[in-house]
């Protein structure tokens, strides 16, 4: 059976076969390296591991994986303007490093390579993978936009939240799955069942990161932990602890949304501590397994045999248990 180790390096190998020997090399150099610099793969691995539930031979879906993992590189050229997010993998992210509009240029290529990789899905398939594709990269850049709307407001409801991160991160998750069990004929219950599996493990997955993002040990994440509480992001957590009904904490936490000058790390520290004092880790983390669970009872009913699963599971396990 194929362990996520298998998958990774199958991914690996083929992403170092891209060859980018175009011109410009200013537009090619960031792509090359948003690429070779990490990542954990999750989405292609799971296009992977979804399609060896019913097919062993694994070439039809490498195409469209390896497609899926450039897509969302892509999405973090660009997320990372918006988010003005100065590291990502431990490395400094590309449009600090060459600027803004190669940024937004790379990206833009970055997400046509994804198209030209996605288009060599074998022809029989093709038609319902693109259009699983370009219905979720749709999806994606509204809840991006949900997402830089959010920035501005002063409270949300948990449910418009929860809409937001579905379209962001948990389709392309979903999609990733479900093109899985497209490459490999698995039937038309079984994709359905991939595709709700990957919403519950994609909507834990953001919730995790959101946690991470501030409870994070910075080195290990790769990122600048509390990027979100300095961008007033609507994480799960600032979005929870606005709808408590702690009326001083919700003005202090307001005070610091507002302040345009101000210690980053000084904000940072006290609105960690408005969390701690609500208790809005342990119901981030209530909430994680709760998705969490749900995507384990729709692995459950994948009608495939229950051997055939394990792999899936301690992936979701490895997944649920990651410091970045
Ligand atoms: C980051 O995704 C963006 C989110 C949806 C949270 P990953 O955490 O999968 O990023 P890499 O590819 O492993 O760096
Ligand atoms: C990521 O959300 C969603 C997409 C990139 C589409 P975040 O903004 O939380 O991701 P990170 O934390 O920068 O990886
Ligand atoms: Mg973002
Ligand atoms: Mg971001
Ligand atoms: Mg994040």
């Amino acid at each position: 059976m194929l362990s996520y180790s298998d998958c990774y390096h199958i991914i690996e190998k083929n992403l170092k076969a891209l060859s980018f020997e175009r011109h410009p090399e200013e537009l090619y150099e960031p792509v090359r390296y948003t690429l070779s610099v990490g990542g954990k793969r999750i989405r292609p691995v799971l296009s992977l591991m979804a399609h060896a539930l019913f097919n062993d031979d694994l070439d039809p879906v490498i195409m469209p994986a390896i497609g899926l993992e450039v897509f969302h590189n892509f999405t973090l050229l660009h997320d990372d303007i918006m988010d003005n997010a100065s590291m990502r993998r431990n490395s400094p992210t590309v449009h600090v490093k060459w600027g803004q509009s190669t940024a937004i240029l790379s990206g833009d290529a970055m997400l046509i390579l994804a198209y030209q990789l996605i288009a060599k899905t074998d022809k029989k398939v093709l038609h319902e993978v693109l259009s699983v594709f370009n219905q979720t990269a749709m999806e994606v850049c509204e809840g991006q936009q949900l997402d830089m709307n959010y920035e501005k407001v002063s409270t949300l409801c948990v449910d418009d939240y929860l809409t937001m991160i579905r379209l962001k991160t948990a389709v392309l998750i979903a999609a990733s799955l479900a093109i899985g069990g497209i490459t490999s004929y698995a039937g038309d219950e079984n994709i359905n069942t991939l595709y709700q599996l990957g919403l519950n493990l994609g909507m834990a997955f953001q919730l995790q990161d959101d946690y991470l993002d501030v409870f994070a040990n910075n080195r290990d994440f790769g990122k600048s932990v509390g990027g979100d509480i300095l961008a007033n992001k609507k994480t799960f957590l600032l979005t929870s602890a606005l709808n408590v009904s702690n009326t001083d904490a919700k003005s202090e936490l307001l005070k610091w949304m507002s302040k345009e000058y101000f210690d980053p790390e000084q904000k940072i520290r006290a609105v960690k501590q408005i969390y701690e004092d609500l208790n809005i880790p342990e119901m981030t983390r209530q909430r994680i397994t709760e998705y969490h669970t749900k995507a384990s009872d729709n692995l459950f009913t994948l009608k495939v045999s229950p051997d055939k699963k394990s792999e899936l599971i301690s992936f979701f396990n490895k997944i649920m248990s990651r410091e970045h």
